[in-house]
């Protein structure tokens, strides 16, 4: 873990913020211990847990296969336009990460341009101004340690954290610019105490219609899935902008079967089934909130 990442990163006993301590390990000022594994994840959960909600390693390889083959390029691109426009100081904070592949997008899109550089400490300070200063750093948090075990070499300007998102999230109050939640699960009250005031939270969600050529082996959307967004997030939040994004992909056997694999129609699906190539739509809304 970077060590200017760990103030950001908040005890899970007492809610202190994390530092280096003697002989190199991470702890708060109460004593509380955390060892660094050797992928250089922190696993910061309030007590110890079966993580049954977290995805398999067979999961967490079925999606950065497919999410490497760049099928989900729109979120990307529209996940990196958000963090652009957000002024706010503080860390992107993405939340069920997975392998962290949204993450390191948008931090290797925010990076200062080499021009910048070229200019001088002053040209890039002017581009970064109402910022942290310097570029973004990243926190990825998911309950899978294998996901996070992968997020932990996502980007290097990323530390990755094995957390819960239905418990008090192990970040300091205010030390995200951006929460980014890309088909996970939410927590209003969670998300509005670690963003900064001035803070986005950017939400992936799918709509009906996504994968709807892959009906058979794939989860349908629920229907009242824009409702329960909206039940989800506030009062602690207000809508700021919402984009549905809907494209075609043309998926390869395997790709397919990644797709199929990586979310969680993976739990329904006979293993052997063999898949053929297909064009498949993919539908999702990406809505961005303020703090309430
Ligand atoms: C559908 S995946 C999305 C992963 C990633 N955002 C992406 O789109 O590539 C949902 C993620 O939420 C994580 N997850 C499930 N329950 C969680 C919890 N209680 N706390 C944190 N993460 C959780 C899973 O381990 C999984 O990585
Ligand atoms: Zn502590």
């Amino acid at each position: 873990m970077r060590d200017d990442l760990l103030p950001v990163l908040a005890c899970p006993v007492c809610a202190e913020p994390l530092g280096r301590v003697d002989g190199g390990q991470v702890g708060c000022a109460a004593g509380h211990r955390f060892d660094e594994a050797k992928q250089g994840h922190l696993t910061l959960l309030p007590a110890k847990r079966r993580a049954l909600t977290a995805d398999t390693p067979e999961m967490v390889d079925a999606r950065l296969r497919f999410l490497g083959h760049g099928h989900y390029a729109p979120v990307e691109r529209a996940l990196a336009a958000v963090v652009a426009s957000v002024d706010a100081p503080g860390v992107v904070l993405d939340v069920g990460s997975g392998p962290g592949t949204y993450l390191a997008h948008v931090l290797t899109a925010d990076s200062v341009p080499d021009w910048a550089h070229a200019a001088g400490p002053g040209a890039t300070r002017q581009r970064r101004a109402g910022r942290a200063g310097g570029e973004r750093l990243g926190v990825a948090l998911d309950l899978s340690a294998i996901a996070i075990r992968r997020a932990a070499r996502a980007h290097e300007r990323a530390g990755a954290v094995v957390g819960d998102v239905t418990e008090r999230l192990p970040v300091v109050d205010g030390a995200a610019a951006v929460v980014l939640d890309v088909f996970a699960p939410r927590n209003q009250t969670e998300y509005a105490r670690v963003l900064h005031p001035d803070g986005v939270l950017a939400v992936v969600t799918p709509r009906t219609g996504h994968l709807a050529e892959l009906a058979e082996a794939t989860i349908s959307v629920d229907p009242e899935k824009e409702r329960r967004l909206h039940d989800s997030l506030t009062p602690a939040f207000v809508l700021r902008s919402s984009e549905d994004l809907t494209w075609t992909m043309n998926l390869s056997a395997e790709d397919v079967h990644d797709v199929v694999h990586m979310g969680p129609s993976h739990h329904h699906v006979d293993p052997d089934t063999v898949f053929a190539p297909a064009t498949v739509t993919a539908a999702v809304t990406v809505s961005t909130w303020s703090p309430a």
